[in-house]
């Protein structure tokens, strides 16, 4: 019967450790294969700034990369909701019908398993495997053991030394330093404003301040959380100035629709929510997804994806023919607001002879037919 182990983890960022710990649990236990299971919002971590799981598992992704007998999961990435130990073993189970699973955990998680959620449960599904980081022994009736030295490495240290400027080379697989690098994640950041004005030209950096308090007041007016609001609207146009845009997208693994790649112009979109991430640790999906459709919109917009896309069109440094109308308009109604910016966008658009994005048309009809 064919054995598959199950590395399930925050992954924040992979390293050697991981790596290590796996190719032990598979020669030891003569795995056929052994699957990192990147976790999406960890239940006990809810209340912790971790970095977003899609960024995370691209890291997962590299470091085994070319290695024989690794795999990378997104599944808890894409679920969109907490998971227990239990649903994802389920899920493999049902993938993977006639197999013997075996989850791997750590020294310090068999210490509270009894707290986890449903243990009989767990124990019923799989084999469990347990790596004691500090190379000692594990003593347990329900658990064995993967041998090996004491692992010295943490993530949580890795991320501390990245904050404090110090190398993390040694400990992390080649293209997963090299991705933290590139892309400036767990860097500290002690003022987004002061890093954003040495992303944009000065013109730039002024409209995103004027965006920032449009959002704030719109917010306000609209009952939305101002916070978000604030961050949203200052970094709504954060990768607007790169000049690798597409490299980025691909490194980042940001799909872009045919009209995006068409259309330069908008790139910085998608590109944005994603640098908004690596760049300033953002992983609120509410302000990663009014970064995200700031230019294009998209139908059933929420709330504060729909206050940036206005305040980008009416902050005060706008100037256009129906701006001071669709100002008006934003002090009454944020949907009507809305629409008029989409619609102003599509006559702009029409008038210069360019291509409108399908969504704006989407969006137009999503809007009769609710208000008419
Ligand atoms: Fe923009
Ligand atoms: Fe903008």
């Amino acid at each position: 019967m064919c054995k598959i182990g199950i590395l399930g983890g925050t992954f924040s960022p992979v390293h050697n450790g991981h790596l290590k710990i796996a190719n032990l649990a598979k020669l030891q236990y003569g795995l056929d294969k052994v699957i990192f299971l990147t976790s999406g919002n960890p239940p006990h971590k809810k209340n912790q700034q971790v970095l977003d799981a899609k960024i995370r598992h691209i890291m997962v992704k590299r470091a085994i990369s070319g290695m024989d007998g690794f795999e990378a999961c997104d599944w808890e990435v894409n679920r969109g909701e907490y998971s227990y130990t239990e649903d994802a073993l389920l899920h493999f189970k049902e993938v993977y019908p006639n197999t013997e699973l075996y989850f791997i955990i750590g020294g310090d998680s068999l210490r509270d398993f009894d707290k986890w959620h449903n243990p009989q449960g767990i124990l019923k599904l799989c084999t469990l495997l347990v790596y004691d980081r500090s190379g000692g022994t594990v003593n347990s009736d329900f658990a064995q053991q993967i041998k090996g030295e004491r692992i010295e490495i943490s993530s949580s240290e890795i991320r501390e030394d990245i904050k404090n400027g110090i190398s993390a080379e040694d400990r992390l697989p080649n293209e997963v330093w090299e991705f933290i690098k590139r892309n400036h994640i767990y860097e500290h950041v002690p003022d987004f404003e002061e890093k954003l004005k040495t992303m944009l030209t000065h013109e730039r950096f002024l409209h995103s301040l004027g965006v920032r308090d449009t959002a704030v007041h719109l917010a306000k007016l609209y009952g939305a959380d101002e916070k978000k609001a604030e961050v949203a609207g200052l970094l709504h146009d954060n990768a607007k100035n790169m000049d690798n845009m597409y490299e980025r997208c691909r490194d980042l693994e940001v799909e872009l629709d045919e009209f995006e790649l068409r259309n330069p112009a908008l790139v910085h979109a998608k590109l944005g929510a994603e640098t908004a991430k690596c760049e300033f640790g953002i992983s609120d999906s509410e302000i990663i997804n009014a970064i995200r459709w700031h230019t294009v919109g998209r139908p059933d917009m929420g709330l504060l994806e729909k206050i940036v896309f206005v305040a980008d069109l009416i902050e005060p440094n706008r100037n256009f023919p129906d701006v001071k109308k669709i100002r008006q308009i934003a002090e009454n109604s944020i949907d009507s607001a809305f629409l008029e910016c989409v619609k102003s966008t599509v006559e702009v658009n029409k008038m210069r002879g360019a291509d409108v994005h399908p969504n704006a048309y989407k969006i137009i009809s999503e809007y009769f037919a609710k208000f008419s």
